[in-house]
């Protein structure tokens, strides 16, 4: 395999960092999870946009601009002869340079992307998942893609241990988004979801979401609601560029409504099937 390092292609193999490296001591550094349908990116625009947002937010600067790392990942699909279901993973962080918490001064960012075969979670998309609530233990500014995940890394797994597939997580009552997904109610024939704030994740699969609900005409209000209101909820859902939209059917061992994916979830769906392909 092949995968990008800087602005250069080598094997991956030949990728080595000094441990004096900042993404690895500090987690300091941003990145982007994008989906590949038969060899083509799915919203490349809109991440390489949150990628300059978040590497901004930090005061990280890349060494190249959105047009260079937009035709250096299409490169990257050619280099590896990229034909099926996959992601690419691009990280970058502030460089290598000797442990010490303020930024080093000219230290280039260090920059890397590869593939990765994804197949589409088809079982699940099907019939839904389980998830758990938890609470939202992560910091003010949760809009930047940073590669700070320990408190998504441990909701994650206190929801693997239990069984589920996510952990939904809530800032005192109010339900924010998932460990590493965005997330939606259903009631009354209307979408609710957390607004753009600070709190989560403006996900962009989330933005697709939204645009959908307008060429369908389903009503999506960008509220917040609480983690009760999930016990009555008619539908739920979650989204992210390797879950899609995804049925959420159970929480904390309820039935979310009659425990199988609803109608609205559906459409939403095959609009996003239609939209990928
Ligand atoms: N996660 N919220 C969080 C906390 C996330 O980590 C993600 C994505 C999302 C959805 O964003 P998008 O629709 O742009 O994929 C929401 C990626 C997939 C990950 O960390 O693996």
């Amino acid at each position: 395999p092949i995968i990008l390092s800087q602005t250069h292609f080598t094997h991956r193999d030949d990728l080595t960092y000094p441990f004096e490296e900042r993404g690895l001591q500090f987690g300091d550094g941003v990145y982007e999870v994008i989906r590949i349908y038969d060899g083509s990116y799915y919203l490349l625009p809109e991440h390489i946009d949150r990628l300059f947002r978040s590497a901004e937010a930090i005061k990280i600067d890349l060494p190249f601009s959105k047009e260079d790392i937009n035709s250096l990942l299409h490169d990257l699909l050619e280099q590896n002869d990229m034909s099926s279901d996959g992601i690419v993973y691009l990280q970058a962080t502030r460089g290598s340079a000797p442990r010490n918490h303020a930024f080093p001064t000219d230290t280039p960012a260090n920059v890397y992307a590869y593939i990765r075969d994804m197949p589409r979670k088809i079982d699940q998309l099907t019939n839904g998942v389980s998830a758990i609530t938890q609470r939202d233990t992560r910091w003010e500014n949760c809009y930047i893609k940073s590669l700070n995940l320990l408190p998504n890394v441990i909701a994650k797994q206190e929801a693997q241990v239990k069984g589920c597939y996510e952990a939904i997580l809530h800032r005192d009552v109010i339900v924010t988004e998932c460990s590493s997904s965005n997330i939606y109610l259903v009631q009354d024939g209307s979408i609710y979801t957390h607004p753009a704030t600070n709190n989560i994740l403006h996900g962009c699969v989330r933005m697709r979401v939204e645009q959908f609900t307008d060429d369908l005409n389903i009503p999506f209000f960008e509220e917040s609601f609480s983690v009760e209101d999930i016990r009555n909820a008619d539908e739920l859902f979650l989204s992210s560029s390797t879950s899609e939209v995804m049925p959420v059917v159970k929480v904390d061992g309820n039935p979310v409504a009659d425990g199988k994916p609803g109608n609205i979830t559906r459409q939403m769906q095959e609009t996003y099937e239609k939209d990928a392909n």
